[in-house]
């Protein structure tokens, strides 16, 4: 296996994949070389990776002769690593070739190609499916018999099925099964050229939805920076871009917002050399030639630029912030952006539970966000409770500031003092007035909807940030959520203000009862580890002689004893628990198999045991349910607690991949 990830984000990854000629870091932009005409030196601009066509050397008697004798890397003066791809593109143009599958793959293999490409079908978008269906067909011989005729060669199989979901999901499925290095995603260019996005990116979830995640995806002829946030963040790690001097050779700029023609342009677009040194003037006043050539060069700066930004997103977590603002430069991608609501469940799978940086509303979109999404889901791992309070927002920590009003005012009694007056659901028959260990209390905020007081400091409820200007996409959210969460109370106090800010509209009854908040230590560490680690999981952890620290700093919660046994710790920057060995064994007892855990092989028991870090190679099961950076106990195969820490991938990676780090182990139990 070729491949490892390094960093996620939604199902983006910066991963590194190794080639014969040496390891590059994906998301990776290779621009298109043509093996006898290229005059840019790509390497000067950031290129890592190159590729070029195999079906253009092996139709040009000079230049075939010249890739059999000195190979490939020779023929085009590059060093790194080369893909090739086989002629299906010009299949796809000319509607015929004179080259067979497995001769193009023999030739790929003997020019010392790094990753060749079996001759695949690129069917168009929007024909009949029976032609779909049968060109499909003859793609997928053709992977098959890729495999059989290739040496060593590492080998691209292109996803095909045109615009049908279902075949783009077969043809993943099953070449999927077969061992490719590298699974392309085919036939988008016209629907890229048309701003088609929308049917991109159901084309990509079907496929990326059906590949092992442990191969790297190349979305074929995506060239264009506009796309590439987009495209990463959906699962897309490679892109080819002969779009640099296409558009330059017709006096285009490409910019992550948008393109620019030199025409119209008194102003330079960016800051690169080219946009620092040249005016448009300049440009305009040049031969052809020499103006292709900085454009072109230009064009290369700004696509590598954007794949850095890209790769920096990954790792402090905002891809998806990247990708809302990218998509608001053409409203096509805003409809991709868009379209990324039916693909939440996915998105949500792969992307991390936990992150570094807070969350940031830029617009109805980000309701469509896995961490909302993933909170919604974890509200039903709480404690059940017969009665449910919903109070409006205060500023955040919401705990804490209901708390500091109400102890600083010793006048205050009740929260109606504080809320104003609070109402019940009207059809609801209240049974007991008083507010007791049966009540769960809960603000009402946006973009995260109810917030149990409890758990208001862990990831993202305290970390988030969304305009005070309330959009009516926000308001329905809200209302939809309170919608479906009140189902699972008997009862249902709102306050006035709630009801006034989101338009509530059930039929209210005031309530007449005195409400008292008390927001007991003890149930706040119970809910945060039942959100954290499902229903119960509180109660399991935290018997026995109870002891809560608190920072003298901050009075915020630091660690969990029982007696003088450490259980857990509070991580301050996302108000999540780090377990300590004792508290690995109490979840351990508790939670039932595979729940929580990633079982490893007995050759990896004595490292595990000493602390070292957990390899995806030695992982025999886990949980396919855990997520990336969620606390994970590592186990035998007897079961037995090993030791525990932090994710790396999700479930499905972790068995899925066989190089790389799988679990960062916190500590051994010796
Ligand atoms: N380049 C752009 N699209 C395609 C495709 O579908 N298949 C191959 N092999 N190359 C491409
Ligand atoms: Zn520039």
């Amino acid at each position: 296996m070729n491949f490892e990830i390094k960093y996620k984000d939604a199902l983006g990854r910066i991963g590194k994949l190794k080639t014969p000629h040496g390891t590059v870091e994906t998301p990776a932009l290779m621009p298109v070389i043509h093996p006898g005409k290229q005059t840019i030196d790509v390497k000067k601009y950031g290129a890592d990776m190159v590729i070029t066509n195999a079906y253009i050397i092996y139709k040009n008697e000079e230049l075939k002769n010249k890739a059999m004798e000195n190979g490939i890397h020779n023929l085009i003066n590059f060093d790194g690593p080369i893909v090739t791809d086989s002629g299906s593109f010009q299949l796809s143009v000319y509607g015929d070739i004179d080259v067979d599958n497995s001769e193009i793959i023999e030739f790929q293999e003997n020019i010392g190609t790094d990753i060749g490409t079996s001759l695949d079908i690129p069917t168009p978008p929007y024909v009949k499916r029976e032609r779909a269906e049968r060109e499909l067909q003859i793609t997928l011989e053709r992977a098959e018999e890729a495999i059989n005729v290739r040496g060593n060669l590492m080998l691209n199989s292109v996803i095909q099925g045109s615009t049908f979901p279902d075949l783009r999901a077969k043809c993943a499925q099953v070449i999927g099964k077969m061992d490719f290095e590298v699974y392309p995603i085919g036939a988008v260019v016209p629907l890229l050229e048309n701003y088609r996005y929308m049917d991109v990116l159901d084309i990509v979830m079907a496929s990326v939805g059906n590949l092992p995640p442990s191969r790297p995806r190349h979305l074929m002829g995506a060239g264009h920076p506009m796309v590439f946030a987009f495209a990463v963040a959906t699962g897309c790690d490679l892109y080819d871009s002969a779009a640099y001097i296409l558009y330059a050779q017709d006096d285009r700029f490409m910019m992550p917002d948008g393109t620019y023609k030199l025409e119209n342009l008194f102003h330079m677009p960016c800051s690169c050399e080219i946009c620092a040194n040249y005016t448009p003037d300049d440009l305009r006043g040049m031969k052809k030639e020499d103006r292709m050539k900085l454009i072109a060069a230009h064009n290369l700066n700004i696509s590598f630029a954007e794949i850095r930004k890209i790769k920096q997103a990954i790792i402090d977590g905002n891809l998806l912030e990247l990708v809302e603002n990218r998509c608001r430069s053409h409203p096509y991608l805003l409809d991709a952006l868009r379209g990324l609501k039916k693909y939440k469940n996915i998105l949500e799978e792969y992307d991390p539970a936990y992150k570094k940086s807070a969350f940031f509303y830029s617009g109805p979109e980000s309701l469509n966000r896995p961490e909302i999404y993933r909170h919604m889901k974890g509200l039903k791992k709480l404690p059940k409770k017969d009665k449910l309070v919903l109070l409006p927002a205060f500023k955040k920590p919401y705990s804490k500031n209901i708390e500091n009003i109400l102890l600083n005012n010793p006048e205050m009694e009740n929260i109606h003092d504080l809320v104003g007056e609070m109402y019940k659901i009207h059809n609801l028959e209240i049974n007991n007035p008083v507010l007791d260990e049966s009540t769960q209390i809960a603000v009402v905020d946006y973009p995260f909807g109810i917030i149990p007081l409890e758990i208001d400091e862990v990831y993202p409820m305290a970390q988030n940030e969304a305009p005070s200007c309330l959009d009516e996409d926000s308001k329905k959210f809200i209302r939809d959520t309170i919608n479906e969460y009140k189902d699972n109370f008997n009862e249902i106090i709102i306050s006035e203000r709630v009801i006034k800010k989101f338009d509530l509209d059930y039929k209210f009854k005031k309530s007449e009862e005195s409400l008292k908040i008390n927001l007991d230590d003890l149930n706040k560490i119970e809910y945060i580890a039942d959100y954290q680690f499902g229903e119960g999981s509180g109660k399991a952890l935290f018997n026995g002689k109870i002891n809560v620290i608190k920072s003298k700093k901050t009075g915020k919660i630091r660690h969990i004893h029982d007696g003088d046994s450490l259980i857990a710790t509070i991580r301050a920057s996302d108000g999540i628990f780090v377990l300590s060995m004792e508290g690995a064994r109490r979840l351990h007892n508790y939670l039932q198999y595979p729940k929580n855990r990633v079982v490893v092989n007995t050759d990896a028991e004595p490292f595990a045991k000493k602390g070292k870090s957990i390899f995806a190679k030695f992982v025999i099961d886990c949980d396919i349910n855990i997520r990336a950076n969620e606390e994970v106990l590592i186990v035998n195969e007897k079961d037995e607690l090993l030791a525990f820490g932090k994710s790396l991938l999700n479930g499905r990676e972790i068995m899925d991949f066989n190089v790389g780090q799988a679990v960062k182990t916190r500590k051994g139990g010796k």
